[in-house]
Order: C-alpha cells, then structure tokens, then sequence
C-alpha cells in the first residue's frame, strides 16, 4: 500500500491521477475534511491526517510500505525528517521524496538546505529512497501568474532574464508512479526537467501570442520581489527562498535540461507550449 501526501498540491494532484491509471493500491493523505471529502468523491482511499501531527501520521501509516513524501509550508525540513522517522517505525520499506533541482547542504537558500537536510536523514534513514529532484514546473503559471495575467497586469519576478526548463508536473508524478510501482529505482536521484529552457520574457510572449494580447514580464529585484512575497503574507524564511531561488535562475541553474523523464517513463516530457494551450481558459 503507498501512503501519498501533499495530493490536493500541484504534484500530488497528479500522481492521484498516475496512480489510479495504473492501480495500484494508494491511499492519499487529506488534512482538512474538504480535501478528505474532495478525494473520496474522486473514488480515491482518502486518510485524514497532517505531517506535522504525529497521532494522525502514525495512524495513517498503518499498513504503509512505500510513501511519496512531499511538503511545502515554512521550514518544511522538520516536517519531512519526523515523517521519515515516523515511516521507519511503522515498517514502511521504501519512501520517494520531491526535492528540487539544485539542491545542495551549503546553498545559501534555505529551501534548498532544508531540502538537502530531508534527502540526508532520508539517505540515513537506511530505507529504500528515491529522490526527484523537478525544475521549475509549468503550472506555476497558472497558480502564480494567471491572477495577475487575467487582470491585465505584468509578471513581476526578479529572474532577469534567466532560462528555465519547466517541467510539467504530470511527468514528475509519472516518474513518481513509476518509482512507486515498480523495482529499480532505489537509491537513485532524478534530476527531472522539461524539454526545452525558456525564459519569462520567452514565455509571457508566447502566452501573448495564443491570447492574442500584450502579456508583459517586468524582471524586478531581488530587494522588491522580497518585499512583494513578505507583503502577500510569506514569512522571511520563505520569501528569501524564493528571492535566492530566483537569483540562481538568473545564474542559470534552471536551464540544463535532462533526458530523466523519458529514461524512467519512456514517454518525452510535455512542452510549456502544450501546458500553455492546455490550460489557456486558467488567464483569460
Ligand atoms: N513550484 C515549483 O516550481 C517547484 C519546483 C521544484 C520543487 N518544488 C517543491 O515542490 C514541493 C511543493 O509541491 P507542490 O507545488 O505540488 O505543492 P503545493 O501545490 O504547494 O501543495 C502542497 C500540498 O502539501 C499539503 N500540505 C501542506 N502542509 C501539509 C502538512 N503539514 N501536512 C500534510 N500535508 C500538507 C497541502 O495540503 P492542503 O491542501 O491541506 O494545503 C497540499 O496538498 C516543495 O517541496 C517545493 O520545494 C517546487
């Protein structure tokens, strides 16, 4: 039985979906009675429960032996390591963890380093691992932008005009799926991206184009895109993650491409073109 978190977020979402293609037997951890209901009338084995509460954790990892292990909230490395210890204890056999391309102990993001702090205690832990590790994924545009798009308004980022090789998050749950359901990919890091590196510049014309209107990027910086995040509610924490995470996108950390989709899944992964003309409704 696979335990997956994070199902209502842009990944999980989608290995949902990968996991039910395939079926196999999953049960995906809700934390509020919406998702849990939200889940069930999509026909999946919904378990309420939430990574920062060890009762609800410990009870939904009965019966476990391979989890995908995903979180988001501020300092989320704390989150993570107690799940670890948590899975171990419960007898889970096997955990595939979302990390981020990139990822180092010594990068001064802290999104990074508490990322590089999960894959370690996860690498310590002495259980089977995977780790993927996606680039910047092309549904940002629609859960970040497409507000702001709609309304006629600029991108503001502090990226410049570094490349990015966005990757459709339904490859990385294929690869999830994959590594969950088959042998194989124990003890591996899959470095995933999307198949070609563009720009905000590059991409806002391109959505210009299928809309058939100016859409503008506006690169800022690094000073107001940290005062812009902590003003929509970010905390510091956080907020300078993103302005760092941004600053190594303009140092092309984001560009490189890898062919890790297609060698797991056997499938190329999806362009931002197909993303953009997909989900076209989502910034008009
Ligand atoms: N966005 C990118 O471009 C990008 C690129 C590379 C790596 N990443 C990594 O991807 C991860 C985020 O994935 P995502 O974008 O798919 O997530 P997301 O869309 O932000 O959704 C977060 C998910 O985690 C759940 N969650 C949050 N806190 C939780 C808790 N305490 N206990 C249980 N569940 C909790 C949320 O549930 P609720 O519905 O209850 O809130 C939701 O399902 C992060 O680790 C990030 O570093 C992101």
């Amino acid at each position: 039985m696979i335990l997956g978190t994070g199902s209502t977020g842009k990944v999980g979402q989608q290995l949902v979906a990968a996991l039910k293609a395939k079926g196999a037997a999953f049960k995906a951890l809700a934390r509020s009675e919406a998702s849990l209901k939200a889940l069930t009338a999509q026909g999946v084995e919904a378990v309420k429960g939430d990574l920062g509460d060890p009762v609800s954790l410990k009870a939904a990892l009965q019966g476990v032996d391979k989890l995908f292990l995903l979180s988001s909230a501020s300092h989320f490395d704390r989150l993570e390591i107690a799940a670890i210890e948590a899975a171990k204890a419960a007898g889970v056999k096997h955990i595939v963890k979302l990390s981020a391309q990139g990822v180092s102990a010594d990068s001064s993001n802290p999104l990074f380093r508490a990322h590089a702090r999960a894959e370690r205690a996860l690498e310590d832990s002495g259980l089977a691992y995977t780790i993927l590790r996606p680039t910047f994924f092309q549904q940002n545009w629609v859960a970040f932008y497409s507000h702001a798009i709609k309304a006629g308004q600029p991108v503001y980022v502090n990226a410049g005009d570094g490349r990015l090789a966005w990757i459709d998050t339904r490859d990385i749950a294929a690869v999830a799926a994959a590594a969950l359901t088959e042998p194989g990919h124990e003890g591996l890091i899959y470095d995933l991206t999307g198949p070609e590196a563009l720009g905000y510049a590059e991409v806002t014309a391109r959505l210009g184009k299928l809309l058939g209107r100016e859409v503008m990027y506006v690169p800022v910086s690094d000073a107001a895109a940290f005062q812009a995040m902590q003003g929509m509610g970010l905390d510091a924490w956080y907020a300078y993650g993103m302005v760092t995470l941004n600053q190594g996108v303009r140092r092309g950390i984001a560009e490189p491409t890898t062919g890790t989709v297609e060698l797991v899944t056997g499938a190329a992964p999806s362009t931002l073109d197909a993303f953009l003309e997909q989900n076209l409704e989502a910034f008009k």
